[in-house]
């Protein structure tokens, strides 16, 4: 059934919200504040109804063409019709928003929006879905299953476009992607080059993968994933640092990631969180990371000299491993600790030995950290400094913190991710004397 409606504002998943006659909420894409639309109800349930947009009757100043021909179908991008500072306004508003649905009763103290330097080009990473035959690569299309083909993904770094166009023309690939199900494309900033992973039902020929690299003139290696913990490569077998991605962070400080290995996926953007992180004037002897990852932010504080003593920890024990090589080339492995095991085991260790930390850290994935916030008090002694992707988990989880005792103090929003509805939270807490 056809209705015209007004949005009202969007919300955290990038959707319009307006009301049907009957007053029940209505969710519209593709849509921008106080535009008069003609939508089509797709789906409803008791409470409310989801949409899809017929026509534009009355356009905000801020719509724009989108640039790639995919989007609409492709799942990825939800924002590319509207100007780029738009977005950031609007993310801002979403996150404010968040925080009042979520019951936050104070004004909330966010002190800036920091936009991606880049709105397109920005993805060191992409995650492609292969089918083959015949031979798919791409993402999943919005609201299905079905794999989009894609050729090109205007988020990409140029290198990576590159090697995606030499992936479609290689033989080699034509084969092996046969047996595949995903590939990831990384790129090495420091090196303009990417390294190519891939997910295989069987394992390849060492002379398959040697083509491989070969054929994609943009690639300085390949790795495979069979199954286990760790995916079988480099090939080459002698590409440099093991076939590793680098990245230059401050001077005298690069990073060195193993392909698969979470890295933030907009390196510009990375950089500007870990310079803010730095401007803090955090006094703190000592700092704990309890999302390490490999080392992505407590490695700059203990390059830095803020602090005497660092720990970092993380399940995943290949990013420990570049955590700990890194921290070994650039001569700070008698001051950084890095250790594999669970945020809450580290937390019930220091709490059994009354160890405390003046600065922890927390980069969760998406679900947030609930399970801490018992015994996080018990060791965040002065400082608590919370990076979230994911708003309504992060207000959950600095409601507890206020709860026990914690002031927030600032928040930062990180447009991580342009084009799409996702951003980056950072919030700075401080305990109450
Ligand atoms: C969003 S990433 C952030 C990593 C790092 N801070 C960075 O910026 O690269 C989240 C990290 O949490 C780790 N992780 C997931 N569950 C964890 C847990 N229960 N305890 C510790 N680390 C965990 C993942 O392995 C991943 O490295």
């Amino acid at each position: 059934m056809e209705h015209i409606v007004e949005i009202e504002k969007l919300v955290f998943g990038g959707e319009g919200i307006a009301r049907l006659k009957n007053g029940k909420v209505v969710f519209v894409p593709f849509v921008l504040p106080h535009e008069k639309v003609k939508i089509r109800v797709a789906q409803e349930t008791k409470d409310f109804a989801e949409a899809e947009l017929i026509e534009v009757l009355e356009a905000s100043p801020h719509r724009k063409e989108p640039e790639c021909k995919y989007y609409g179908v492709c799942g990825g991008c939800q924002l590319q019709h509207i100007d780029y500072s738009a977005q950031v306004e609007l993310k801002a508003d979403i996150l404010r928003d968040t925080f009042s649905r979520l019951g936050w009763k104070e004004e909330i103290p966010l002190e800036g929006c920091i936009p991606s330097p880049k709105p397109l080009f920005y993805r060191n990473r992409l995650r492609l879905h292969v089918e083959n035959p015949p031979l798919k690569m791409g993402f999943v299309k919005r609201k299905s299953f079905e794999v989009l083909g894609i050729k090109r993904c205007l988020l990409a770094e140029e290198s990576i476009n590159k090697a995606l166009e030499g992936l479609w023309e290689s033989n080699t690939w034509k084969q092996l992607s046969v047996y595949s199900k995903r590939i990831n494309i990384e790129s090495s900033p420091a090196k303009k080059k990417v390294c190519m992973i891939f997910w295989t039902g069987l394992p390849p020929l060492k002379e398959s993968l040697l083509h491989l690299v070969e054929e994609v003139p943009e690639s300085a290696c390949a790795f495979y994933w069979l199954r286990g913990r760790r995916p079988k490569g480099p090939f080459p077998e002698d590409a440099p640092y093991s076939g590793r991605r680098v990245f230059e962070v401050l001077p005298g400080l690069n990073y060195y990631v193993q392909p698969g290995v979470f890295m933030q996926t907009n390196w510009e953007i990375n950089r500007l969180i870990i310079e803010c992180l730095l401007s803090l004037g955090l006094e703190a002897e000592s700092v704990l990371d309890l999302h390490c990852g490999m080392g992505n932010f407590l490695l700059p504080f203990a390059f830095k000299g803020l602090g005497k003593k660092f720990l970092g920890v993380d399940t995943d024990t290949r990013a420990i491993e570049d955590a700990i090589f890194t921290a070994e080339r650039c001569g700070l492995s008698s001051v950084v600790d890095f250790q594999r095991k669970s945020a809450l085991e580290a937390l019930y260790e220091k709490v059994k030995l009354g160890e405390t930390y003046e600065l922890v850290l927390l980069d969760p994935p998406r679900g947030g950290c609930k399970e801490l916030m018992r015994l996080l008090p018990e060791v965040a002694r002065k400082y608590i400094v919370y990076l979230s992707c994911d708003a309504p988990t992060l207000v959950r989880d600095l409601k507890l913190l206020v709860e026990k005792g914690y002031e927030l103090k600032k928040l930062f929003l990180f447009d991580m991710f342009p084009q799409t509805y996702h951003f980056e939270t950072l919030a700075l807490l401080e305990r109450k004397e």
